[in-house]
């Protein structure tokens, strides 16, 4: 069946992979990215399908419903893959507004305007509405607790993972009471190229590439589960055309690593395969840093549902996945080195001097 999607955070870093693969995979479904363009959006991302027939971009607003109605009637849409979000938990902490905003208020106007949407078109059993969400909203882990499955309550701890525990909220709800067909994903932490710089392995390419520090928080022991985005595309492709309605599926990469590894695995990487580094070796540059407040100890995802019931697994290796984004940001300073803007500049002296 082909497909008219709305992907809305398009131009942001897993959105511009999604589509890349989308575009790829169904090059005769019709793609239209509606995004923001905040500072983590970028339209020049998008620049390999921007000439196609069947794509479109619009600078919009998820809040912004006349925008909304207008392309789901206009451009015929059955399928909304929903990435648009405030995505980082440091800039949560400095200013959690924003947040609630695009993420809570957001989601729900999406979610209201795809319902009259559907209901005009007798409520198609094809329609889908993909919440793409995070592992963050069931909390932290203790070293040996299990990993999270869909069952583990919900327990969010940051301003940016209570904003996205509130909308997968509303997404469930509107399955049980209008049973619009929504499906929610939570996913780990993903890696790979076209990441904004300020999360933790772009930075920390950037940062040994310009010859600066790279600053771990507390003591580097917090453990993350890392992904890299091209397995996530790829489960959220099966997630569309075979998940269930109604249901969640968890999406993680089997791979656990302390943060103070991780660090080490990439100067390792870049010592290998970078030339002219400004500091070599470069793990001289790590130092460690003031905690993040709140910080989260341990994420570890239990994805055995969505093995066993629609046959995804992830199939990147950390060590393969951590070598084409160490690769990528080598290849590509061109885009990079503008977005270590005045406004970055300043989020940076902010965020790490309260640390
Ligand atoms: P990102 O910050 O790189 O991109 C977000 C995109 O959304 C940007 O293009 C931005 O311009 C756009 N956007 C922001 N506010 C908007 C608004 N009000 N209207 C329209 N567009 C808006 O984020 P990402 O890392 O690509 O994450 C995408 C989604 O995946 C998010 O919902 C996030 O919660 C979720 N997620 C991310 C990760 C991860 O590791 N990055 C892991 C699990 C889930
Ligand atoms: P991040 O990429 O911000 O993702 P999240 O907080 O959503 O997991 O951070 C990943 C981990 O790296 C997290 O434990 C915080 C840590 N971190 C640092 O130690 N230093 C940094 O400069 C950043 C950005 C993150």
């Amino acid at each position: 069946m082909s497909r008219r999607l709305l992907v809305t955070g398009g131009a942001g870093f897993i959105g511009t992979n999604f589509v890349h693969h989308w575009c790829q995979v169904y090059p005769d479904d019709r793609v239209v990215v509606l995004d923001a363009l905040t500072y983590a959006g970028n339209r020049l991302n998008l620049a390999l399908v921007e000439g196609r027939a069947n794509f479109r971009f619009v600078h919009g607003d998820i809040c912004d419903r006349p925008i909304i109605d207008e392309l789901l009637s206009t451009e015929n849409i059955d399928t909304i893959a929903h990435f648009a979000a405030e995505s980082h938990v440091d800039r949560s902490i400095l200013g959690p507004a924003a947040f609630v905003q695009t993420n809570v208020v957001g989601t729900f106007t999406l979610l209201e305007a795809f319902r009259q949407h559907w209901e005009t078109k007798a409520k198609s059993s094809n329609y889908r509405f993909l919440h793409v969400s995070t592992d963050e909203v069931y909390g932290s882990l203790s070293p040996d607790d299990p990993a999270f499955s869909e069952t583990t309550p919900y327990a969010p701890n940051s301003p940016y993972s209570a904003s996205k525990a509130g909308s997968d909220h509303l997404v469930r709800a509107y399955y049980h009471t209008y049973k619009l067909p929504t499906i929610i994903t939570n996913c780990s932490n993903n890696y790979g190229s076209y990441q904004f710089p300020e999360k933790l392995i772009p930075l920390m390419c950037i940062n040994t590439l310009i010859g600066q520090s790279l600053p771990v928080y507390g003591d580097g022991q917090n453990v993350r589960d890392w992904l890299y985005v091209g397995d996530h595309c790829r489960a959220l492709d099966v997630v569309i055309n075979y998940g269930k309605p109604g249901e969640t599926y968890n999406i993680g990469g089997n791979n656990e690593v302390k943060n103070i590894h991780l660090v080490e695995l990439l100067c390792q990487m870049m010592d290998e395969l970078a030339t002219n580094l400004p500091v070599r070796p470069t793990k001289q540059l790590i130092t460690f840093v003031k905690d993040r407040q709140g910080h989260d100890q341990r994420y570890a995802i239990n994805a055995n549902k969505i093995k066993t019931e629609l046959g995804w697994m992830p199939s990147v290796t950390i060590t393969e996945g951590l070598r084409l984004t160490v690769e990528w940001y080598l290849n590509h300073r061109d885009w990079w080195e503008p977005l270590l803007s005045e406004e970055y500049q300043a989020y940076y002296r902010k965020n790490y001097s309260v640390k």
